[in-house]
């Protein structure tokens, strides 16, 4: 789509009112100031910016993938002025929310989203979402810790399902392991670690739903592809969105 008809229709200014934009140097796409009006941009690949923000068609829906960083809240706003995740994208559509939570010491893989059915599918107990962690642990767990990571510990809200845990390595002093769940509970890869005697020190979620860091660093984050998008609503029994 050429640029100035997106600006247009993302209800920036009119056609010819954007092309005084683009000419005044006020746009920017995938970072770069473009005076073309006629440039043409990828629709939910280039990142087009006005002013600094971040300009989206208001139709379809938005999903982005961001790398949390640590300290950060998962909220839309804090009462005492933290910085969120919201903060950090900036120009999210305001029906976006967070699918699921992370607490504000844990960093890695963070969807957010506007579409409600994906989220309510993705967030149900049923549809076993795959959610991967890499937990750097303190001591170092046991045979028997980990088999009782796997089979299930005892929390105060219930018995936790099956996991895959695996060691993969540290000392005496600290471990590192990575654990899969498909449940979503409170700070939950925290307290199974307690559970077992071995607090979690630095937690980060390597994947979620199959999405992976990829080459994001903390902060950083990115639109969904097209592909993504339809294998997300596939793997939650949705078809394609709107
Ligand atoms: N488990 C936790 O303990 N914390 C998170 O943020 C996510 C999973």
């Amino acid at each position: 789509m050429r640029l100035n008809r997106f600006l247009a229709r993302s209800g920036v200014a009119s056609r010819r009112k954007s092309d005084e934009l683009i000419a005044a140097g006020a746009v920017r796409v995938n970072g770069e100031i473009v005076a073309d009006a006629g440039r043409s941009v990828e629709v939910g690949l280039d990142r087009v910016e006005v002013g600094g923000k971040q300009v989206w068609l208001p139709r379809g829906h938005e999903y982005v993938l961001l790398y949390k960083a640590h300290g950060c809240l998962v909220t839309r706003q804090d009462t005492h002025g933290r910085p969120t995740v919201f903060d950090q994208i900036g120009g999210l559509r305001p029906g976006t929310v967070a699918v699921g939570r992370l607490d504000q010491d844990t960093t890695g893989v963070l969807l957010l989203t506007d579409d409600g059915e994906l989220t309510y599918r993705l967030l149900h107990p049923s549809h076993l979402v795959e959610k991967r962690y890499e937990a750097l642990v303190s001591g170092k767990p046991d045979a028997t810790d980990l088999l009782a990571l796997r089979q299930g510990v005892d929390l105060d809200d219930g018995p936790t399902s099956p996991a895959q845990v695996r060691l993969r390595g540290g000392n005496e002093h600290e471990s590192r392991l990575e654990i899969i769940i498909h449940e979503g509970r409170k700070r939950q890869v925290r307290r199974m670690c307690a559970a077992v005697g071995h607090p979690v020190k630095r937690l980060k979620r390597l994947s979620f739903a199959g999405l992976g860091l990829g080459h994001l660093k903390p902060g950083q984050w990115r639109q969904l592809t097209p592909g993504e998008v339809r294998a997300l609503r596939v793997r939650a029994g949705l078809g394609a969105a709107d």
